[in-house]
């Protein structure tokens, strides 16, 4: 059971946005999905209607304002509210100090961080006329501190999880709930890519699971799994010399 009539997903073409499509489907859930690969969100959505559920898709880059616009506009017209409302879109891939592109850093940033930030500023006004609302940002475990290689994605997704908190503590008394979602690693197009050891990787439907479940337990912040939660919250307060000599060995620099 979910508690959610009408749900919004940003970035539902594959992997984890995929999957939460069809958890709030399988739970009656009735969904619009938006994102850039139109044909995979069609073939989605008539996925979804073949098991009996009701989806509807847009195309939406989270980088355009515009098309954010008109994507919730589209939400708006076909559920009527929106009860529950995931920004999933995300870019991920290393960034190596010693082929530093800032380029590569602002794009991670125009999609991971500052598409929260247009998608905030389009849905807070809609929400506070509905009189309540639930917003989740997936943002990751990866902002806890700057990992090897990962500059451009782990800032990006620090400011992620800032922006979200912020929201959180100032909403909270507009009966709009925000919810910062960290998951660890997930098996998806993203971390197919990664070239380092993954610990508890996790397929895309477990962590839909996790995160629906998370969701609906009224949590602020939706972490998992809790190995990688524990030892994100020792790293986070290691010295310098130790984090520094552990990133060597868990993310030597390539020379
Ligand atoms: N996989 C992991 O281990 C992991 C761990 C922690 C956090 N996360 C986060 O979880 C989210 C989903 O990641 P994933 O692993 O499922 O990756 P993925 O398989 O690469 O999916 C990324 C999704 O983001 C969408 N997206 C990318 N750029 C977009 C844009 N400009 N406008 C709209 N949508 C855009 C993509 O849709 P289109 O290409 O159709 O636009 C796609 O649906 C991301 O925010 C990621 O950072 C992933």
């Amino acid at each position: 059971m979910t508690k959610y009539n009408n749900v919004v997903i940003f970035g539902a073409s594959q992997g984890i946005g995929e999957a939460l499509a069809y958890e709030y489907a399988e739970l009656n859930s009735a969904l619009v999905l938006l994102s850039r690969n139109e044909e995979s969100i069609d073939q989605i959505s008539k996925g979804i209607q073949a098991i009996g559920g009701s989806c509807f898709f847009k195309k939406c880059d989270i980088s355009l304002m515009e098309e954010i616009k008109s994507g919730i506009e589209f939400a708006v017209e076909k559920l009527g509210t929106i009860d529950l409302l995931i920004i999933n879109s995300g870019i991920g891939g290393p960034n190596w100090m010693n082929n530093f592109s800032s380029n590569d850093f602002i794009n991670m940033f125009n999609v991971n961080t500052f598409g929260i930030a247009r998608v905030l500023e389009l849905t807070i006004p809609i929400m506070m006329k509905q009189g309540y609302g639930t917003i989740a940002g997936i943002t990751s475990l990866a902002d806890i501190r700057g990992y090897g290689g990962s500059a451009s994605y782990s800032a990006s997704k620090a400011a992620g999880s800032i922006l979200l908190e912020s929201a959180r503590v100032e909403l909270k008394k507009h009966n709009i709930r925000v919810i910062t979602v960290r998951p660890g690693f997930v098996k998806t197009a993203m971390t197919d890519k990664n070239e380092f050891k993954m610990p508890f990787l996790m397929q895309p439907d477990i962590a839909a699971k996790r995160i629906r479940k998370g969701i609906d337990k009224g949590r602020s912040i939706v972490q998992f799994p809790w190995p990688i939660v524990m030892a994100s919250r020792i790293i986070k307060i290691l010295p310098n010399w130790i984090y520094d000599w552990a990133m060597d060995k868990a993310r030597p620099v390539k020379k």
